[in-house]
């Protein structure tokens, strides 16, 4: 016999949303997506012969977007297995993974990111995927510092990386990461909404 309830949480009694139908469980592209994938191609000369990883890719949109540009070899990672198949069905190669794991070897010439950063207290977090799509803890910073001090690790010697952040997260504490981390940092693109900006940073290994 099957269970048809959505499972709860055992302390707040709400449901997960997974477990519920009808209920997206992969970020769908906002205008922090299209902002993000507008500043890699309009600062980028990638050829079709440069390696990018989308982390965090979700359906995929940054991704295939970078790569009907510029004809880039684009495959993305991401946490929620359900992301990677809607990205696979948009023609990007993806693997599950938590953050850059897996990748050991690669030397990727670009790497772009649009992670969860919403600030939640704890208290109001869920454990479902959209959640983990959204929420930064409780700062908005959580992924964007695991991410940071391992990426000089997978950058080609002359590699980038683009990041989507927000005035939500505090950009300048982002870049004071970055820079703890070996990468130096600029802003390529601002964009204001009624709560927040949104604002695209390019990190590089630092030089000096
Ligand atoms: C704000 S969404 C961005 C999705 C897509 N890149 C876009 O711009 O439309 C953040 C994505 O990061 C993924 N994510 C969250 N935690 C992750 C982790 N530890 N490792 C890899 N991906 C993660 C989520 O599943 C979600 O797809």
């Amino acid at each position: 016999m099957t269970d048809r309830k959505p499972r709860t949480d055992d302390e707040t009694g709400r449901p997960h949303l997974a477990e519920l139908r009808d209920v997206e469980t992969v970020y769908q592209p906002a205008a922090d997506s299209r902002l993000l994938a507008e500043a890699v191609i309009d600062h980028t000369d990638l050829d079709t012969a440069d390696q990018v990883l989308d982390v965090g890719t979700g359906s995929g949109y940054v991704a295939a977007h970078i790569r009907e540009a510029t004809g880039a070899q684009v495959i993305g990672s991401d946490i929620n297995p359900e992301a990677c198949r809607q990205a696979r069905e948009a023609g990007v190669p993806s693997v599950r993974a938590d953050l850059l794991a897996p990748f050991r070897t690669v030397g990727f010439d670009l790497v772009v990111c649009n992670p969860p950063y919403l600030p939640t207290p704890p208290e109001q977090e869920w454990d479902d995927p959209m959640e983990r799509a959204l929420s930064g803890g409780p700062d908005g910073r959580a992924l964007i510092d695991r991410l940071l001090p391992d990426l000089p690790r997978v950058l080609a010697p002359d590699g980038r990386a683009f990041l989507l952040v927000s005035s939500l997260t505090d950009p300048d504490a982002v870049r004071e990461t970055a820079a703890d981390a070996g990468l130096e940092s600029r802003v390529v693109a601002e964009e204001s909404h009624p709560f927040e900006r949104l604002v695209v940073l390019e990190f590089a290994p630092a030089t000096g």
